[in-house]
């Protein structure tokens, strides 16, 4: 975690949201994260899958410093982002900056595409209002629009060309980190390509690194160098992109794989034996063994009783699972889920 060559470094990140009474006394808390820690290398991309609700967003938001962060610190380089407040938090927001799922609502349509690019440089007040208007240019093409396109608003542009700008704006001031939190999910998939496509060029072209959440395993097969499986507002599972698709360890992640298995003849199958069924519990009152032994086909009593820690397994694999190695995947089909 001290390797210098780190753009982020999050450490035992907690995001507990108090949302009123409990019914039997106490205070009802959202363990909407649970202690997570990772690092993202200059350059590259960490993506976090999982199924809805397991806190991902909750992830992105701490560490853009938009929801109060109850444990844990976020590092930017050298910078804890997370214990600025104030002036050098604004004067830090130039260095991370965030694509959104909905390119329609994160653009306001009474903005026109250049005003909106150039809109975090204002906010900033970095360099003067011809120098800003120039960077939006620059911006648009790097994006693959034309220069002319910023006289244009909104919703005279496509869904795709949308998130172009709103990748043009997370540029604009030449951020270290740019967090994506399901920047293609509402993109067709033929344009979920061309977007994927556009951040790797990006991520070559300027050495930028990413955090790109995602609850679609292909999509992150495509763009990530290391991912880490949430359930529940924790990892369960850690490792880089190969190294997971290849030796996967945990039920959830094969139950994820399952359920990511394109044809649909072999999801017809699949679907005969379900590996995953129910709902995660409730991350207000989360169990207090391994939080997945309630859906988990191999759930024995110490699961129940006492969580697994997040074991390495070498070469930046780390499973949370107390039988980790020792399980087969149920499906023989998970085997060539990769
Ligand atoms: N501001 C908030 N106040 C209370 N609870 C919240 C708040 N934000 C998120 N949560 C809860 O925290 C948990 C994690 O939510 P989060 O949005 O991070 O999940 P997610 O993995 O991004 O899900 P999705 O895939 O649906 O976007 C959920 O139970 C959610 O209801
Ligand atoms: S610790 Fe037990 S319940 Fe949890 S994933 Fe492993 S086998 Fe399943
Ligand atoms: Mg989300």
């Amino acid at each position: 975690m001290s390797d210098g060559n780190n753009i982020l470094r999050v450490n035992g990140l907690k995001v507990h949201f108090d949302t009123g009474r409990a019914p039997g006394g106490g205070r009802r808390i959202v363990h909407a994260v649970d202690g997570v820690n990772f690092s993202v290398k200059k350059g590259t991309c960490f993506g976090i899958v999982g199924e809805s609700g397991s806190g991902k967003s909750t992830i992105a938001q701490a560490i853009m410093r938009l929801v109060p962060i109850t444990e844990g610190s976020v590092f930017l380089k050298n910078l804890q982002i997370s214990g600025l407040q104030g002036e050098s938090l604004r004067d830090a927001r130039a260095r991370f900056q965030m694509v959104f799922q909905d390119p329609f609502s994160s653009l306001n349509p009474r903005k026109k595409a250049r005003a909106a690019i150039r809109e975090p440089l204002d906010l900033l007040g970095i360099g003067d209002a011809k120098g800003r208007d120039e960077v939006a240019e620059e911006m648009l093409t790097a994006v693959g629009l034309h220069r002319d396109a910023g006289r244009l608003f909104p919703h005279q542009f496509s869904g795709g060309q949308r998130q172009r700008l709103c990748i043009a704006r997370a540029l604009a001031s030449r951020p270290d980190l740019i967090v994506c939190d399901e920047p293609v999910s509402a993109l067709d998939v033929a344009i979920q390509a061309q977007i994927l496509n556009l951040l790797r060029k990006l991520q070559q072209d300027m050495g930028l690194s990413y955090v790109f959440i995602s609850h679609d395993l292909a999509v992150v097969q495509y763009i990530c160098d290391e991912v880490g499986v949430m359930y529940l507002g924790q990892f369960v599972e850690r490792a880089p992109v190969g190294k997971l698709f290849a030796e996967a360890k945990h039920p959830y992640t094969w139950s994820l794989m399952a359920a990511a298995l394109s044809p649909e003849a072999e999801r017809g199958a699949l679907a005969k034996r379900p590996l995953l069924g129910g709902e995660p519990p409730s991350p207000t009152n989360p169990p207090k063994g391994c939080r997945f032994a309630a859906r988990c086909p191999f759930a024995t009593e110490k699961c129940k009783a006492e969580p697994p820690a997040l074991r390495d397994f070498g070469g930046g694999h780390r499973v949370a699972c107390h039988f980790a190695g020792e399980l087969e995947p149920p499906i023989p089909e998970l085997k060539s889920a990769a």
